[in-house]
């Protein structure tokens, strides 16, 4: 017999979110697609009636953590009947039907493409607890097209928002698995994305985020780019700051970077482009498009463009070819770049990956000392860069009370600085700070008097 739909009005749904901006921004679209259903949102795992993992497969590390969650999950999965457990994300794609022979407690498993079909998959779920496993990994090209006025946002009160303008990824770098779970890049038409943007503007936001994979690739149908995006993102008057992520280096073009500096001040001076190595030997072995040549050419570009400008990069240590003189060159591009923020990460061999035939090489000893090294070094390049911001007056846009502590806040400036200063202060507004002290990751501000 199906539950009567005031059922549902008593239900509720807890998400677990690993990974990237993408993942975040699909469990909101999770959450609104199960909101719309009236399950409301629990205050944690015991109270919920759906559990749905939003994972990440990245690194054999992350896939690792989805297990071992779902382990301990057994006991909430059992203590109640009707409850519904779901995986969704990467390692869905990645593990596809293996999740259910692993972790036979799991009613459902929906890959990152097929997020439109989570509320069949609960309801189905609820009604027949034990008869159905469902199990969906298609990737739609559809996927995209979410009906943006009813994703739940998570960042409203703080003017903040994310705004996906392209799904998937076409290059094939060889140790990555994003081409295989998320699929082939699919991009949003720019009038669907600026309306979106309007109507984020309408209800407060301030700060946009764009979001792709690779969202410098970005081609709608009628051949509009990332660039054209920018300059006509940056014309919505209550729109004050813009950002993208993930940009690949091979695709920032001489005409994104003029957009970037004609747009204006809206699009701020902080850009995250992931390098992944120093050495152009490796670039080659990673495929990559690109050597370490070309990569400095685009830093040098936007800085030549836009005074200024700082970066923030990924990098893998370890890679199967990477030798002692690849990993110093890629310590060599932190002193030569000057980065504000560095994502490393040791090789992980991922099955499916072109890499895998190269074969995991290079030791743990090595990969870890290289990662601990690089870290080392990074951190005294922040310490540095971060203490020339001592004394400066910065503007940030209130994210919240910081989680150290209810005298610290924490606002964010347009080169994407933390900076924690004495509340209160007010969520998604913008303040005037004085700094007064830095470390490593973040600075200490006050605020300047406004009737000095
Ligand atoms: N091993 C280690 N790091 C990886 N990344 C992607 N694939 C792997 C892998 N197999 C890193 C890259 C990417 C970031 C999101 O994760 O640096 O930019
Ligand atoms: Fe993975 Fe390379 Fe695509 Fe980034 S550009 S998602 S690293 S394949």
């Amino acid at each position: 017999m199906t539950r009567p739909a005031a059922d549902a009005a008593s239900l509720r749904y807890h998400i677990e979110t690993w990974g990237c901006q993408m993942n975040v921004h699909d469990s909101e679209k999770l959450a609104s697609a199960l909101e719309r259903q009236g399950y409301a949102r629990a205050a944690g795992i015991d109270d919920a009636d759906v559990v749905l993992l939003n994972t990440c497969a990245i690194r054999e590390k992350a896939e690792e953590k989805v297990f071992s969650e779902l382990g301990r999950l057994r006991g909430w999965k059992g203590a109640a009947a009707g409850r519904v457990l779901g995986v969704c994300g990467c390692v869905a794609k990645q593990a596809g039907a293996t999740i259910f022979a692993r972790a036979p407690h799991v009613d459902l498993v929906v890959g990152p493409r097929a997020t439109g079909s989570i509320s069949s998959a609960v309801v189905r779920a609820r009604e027949a607890p034990t008869a159905l496993r469902f199990l969906d990994l298609e990737q739609r090209s559809d996927s995209i097209r979410f009906p943006f006025d009813e994703i739940r946002r998570e960042g409203l009160g703080a003017g903040k928002a994310f705004v996906t303008i392209l799904e998937g990824c076409n290059h094939r770098c060889t140790y990555c698995v994003v081409p295989r779970t998320r699929g082939p890049e699919i991009a949003r038409p720019m009038a669907e994305v600026l309306a979106e943007i309007r109507s984020l503007a309408a209800a407060g936001v301030v700060e946009i985020e764009l979001l792709g994979q690779t969202v410098n690739a970005y081609r709608d149908a009628e051949g509009h780019t990332l660039a054209d995006l920018l300059l006509r993102a940056a014309e919505i008057a209550a729109v004050e700051r813009i950002r993208f992520t993930t940009s690949h280096p091979a695709q920032m073009t001489e005409r994104l970077m003029d957009a970037m500096r004609d747009a204006g001040p809206k699009v701020c001076p902080y850009l995250h482009l992931p390098a992944q190595s120093g050495s152009s030997a490796v670039l080659r072995a990673m495929r990559r498009g690109y050597d370490r040549e070309r990569y400095l050419a685009k830093i040098d570009g936007l800085r030549r463009r836009i005074p200024g400008m700082r970066f923030g990069t990924d990098l893998i240590v370890g890679f199967p070819t990477e030798s002692d003189a690849d990993f110093g060159q890629t310590l060599d591009l932190l002193d030569t770049v000057q980065f504000d923020l560095v994502y490393s990460f040791a090789y992980s061999e991922r099955p499916g990956t072109r890499a895998v035939e190269l074969g995991d090489r290079i030791d743990p000893t090595t990969k870890f000392e290289r990662l601990a090294r690089l870290q080392e070094h990074q951190l005294s390049i922040q310490e540095r860069r971060n203490r020339d911001w001592v004394g400066r007056t910065v503007e940030v846009l209130v994210e919240g009370p910081s989680k150290r502590g209810d005298l610290r806040w924490t606002g964010r400036t347009a080169e994407s600085r933390i900076v924690h200063f004495a509340g209160p202060a007010v969520p998604g507004r913008f303040l005037t700070l004085r700094v007064t002290d830095s470390t490593a990751l973040s600075l200490r501000g006050e605020p300047v008097s406004s009737c000095a």
